[in-house]
């Protein structure tokens, strides 16, 4: 009886215990999670989609890998080459997925070997919900399970979509393939891509290292089709989001058009200039197997491409704007300034930086690098004046 009693009031204090705080206190804190350290400067490389949509095969990686060094791109700084959408057909009976047996026939083990014996990086494509964008089999439920097949096959980087995903949590979706891919012990970079709708900069920064700000970006100028926008409508959308990128955490307006034959030689450099500015992912989009000089050019502009990659790490914003002319500008570490004078109307125009867009004194005296006439101008106090052609830009480098 006495055994009983005490049993009893054994139990009620247990309960007790359970239900107040002081337990809950007790229990140890969940871990913050971490940024997981990579991409402290935008990733760069070249992805299929742009180009190729659903029609990708391990010869068009190999030869993407093998022009990625030709070219000079590799030794310009890109580095991931990305398989989107479409690799995969299925799953096996213990759930593995399955890359498509006829377009991968090497299986993609050997293709991440072969990218990095070129001293490039893998990257790869899946989606967070059922089903991917092409209708592909999709990782939810199975975020461990192809992790760890990911991690097997030496992938560097993943681009996690959101098609199928219904009512998910955007973040809890983001986040169980953050720590899925950190369990597998590889570094692999993670680039979210749910397209800007439930504002990813502000969870993003310690879930991913990049994450998409809005639809997906076309071959094209200015305008909207269907889900996608011009290069010129993306820009705008950029605007106030600058304070949310750093190291390690990067807004990614997509992936660039450069080379892919519907815009001019002008807007293309405009598109990749801007994109420097904004501290933007830079992966090629394009055919990098058979592109022009012209597109060479552009993508392998080391100097546009320092200012892209500054160690400093801030966006670039807008600075000035009247009518169709903009003056962008970032810091850059050191104390110089990069700056883009953009003009969106039809004629050539003069555009003027004055160096109180810049919070730099009036009285300074700057030296003027030209990053595509790839010259030094003269000294500059006070304000630079150029005139730039319609669609076009004037990238600088002001350094004191
Ligand atoms: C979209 C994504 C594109 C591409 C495509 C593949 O959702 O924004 O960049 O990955 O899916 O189906």
């Amino acid at each position: 009886m006495m055994r009983q009693m005490i049993g009893k009031c054994a139990a009620l204090l247990l309960s007790f215990l359970l239900t107040t705080d002081a337990l809950a206190e007790a229990a140890p804190p969940r871990p913050a999670r971490k940024a997981n350290g990579l991409a402290l400067t935008p990733p760069m490389g070249w992805n299929t989609w742009n180009k190729f949509a659903c029609n990708v095969s391990e010869k068009l990686i190999r030869e993407a890998a093998d022009s990625m060094v030709s070219s000079g791109m590799r030794d310009a700084g890109y580095e991931y080459i990305v398989i989107d959408d479409c690799w995969q057909v299925g799953r096996d009976a213990e759930g593995n997925i399955l890359p498509d047996p006829v377009r991968f026939a090497s299986g993609m083990k050997a293709l991440g070997d072969y990218i990095h014996s070129k001293g490039l990086k893998f990257g790869i494509y899946s989606d967070g919900g059922s089903l991917t964008c092409g209708k592909r089999p999709g990782s939810l439920g199975h975020e461990y399970q192809d992790a760890r097949k990911y991690a097997e096959w030496g992938v560097d980087y993943l681009k996690y979509d959101w098609c199928s995903t219904y009512d998910q949590n955007a973040k809890a979706t983001y986040e169980n393939m953050s720590d899925a891919l950190r369990a597998t012990g590889r570094p692999i970079v993670l680039s979210i891509c749910e397209w800007g709708l439930h504002q990813p900069w502000l969870w993003g920064e310690t879930i991913g290292n990049l994450w998409r700000t809005t639809d997906d970006i076309y071959d094209h100028w200015q305008g909207k089709h269907t889900f996608e926008h011009g290069v010129m409508d993306i820009l705008d959308l950029q605007v106030g989001l600058e304070i949310y990128a750093g190291p390690g955490h990067w807004n990614d307006p997509d992936m660039l058009e450069v080379g892919n034959g519907k815009m001019s030689f002008e807007e293309y450099k405009s598109h990749f200039s801007l994109w420097a500015m904004l501290a933007a992912p830079l992966m090629a989009g394009n055919d990098i197997a058979n592109m022009s000089e012209e597109t060479k050019f552009i993508l392998t502009n080391k100097e546009v491409i320092a200012i892209d990659q500054d160690a400093l790490g801030v966006q670039g914003k807008r600075v000035a704007k009247q009518g169709d002319l903009e003056v962008w500008a970032r810091p850059l570490k050191g104390g110089g300034r990069a700056v883009v004078l953009l003009n969106r109307g039809t004629q050539t125009q003069p555009i003027t930086v004055d160096w109180e867009m810049l919070n730099l004194p009036e009285s300074l005296s700057m030296k003027v690098r030209d990053l595509w006439q790839k010259k030094n101008l003269a000294k500059a106090k006070n304000s630079f004046t150029a005139d730039v052609v319609s669609h076009g830009v004037v990238m600088l480098r002001l350094e004191m």
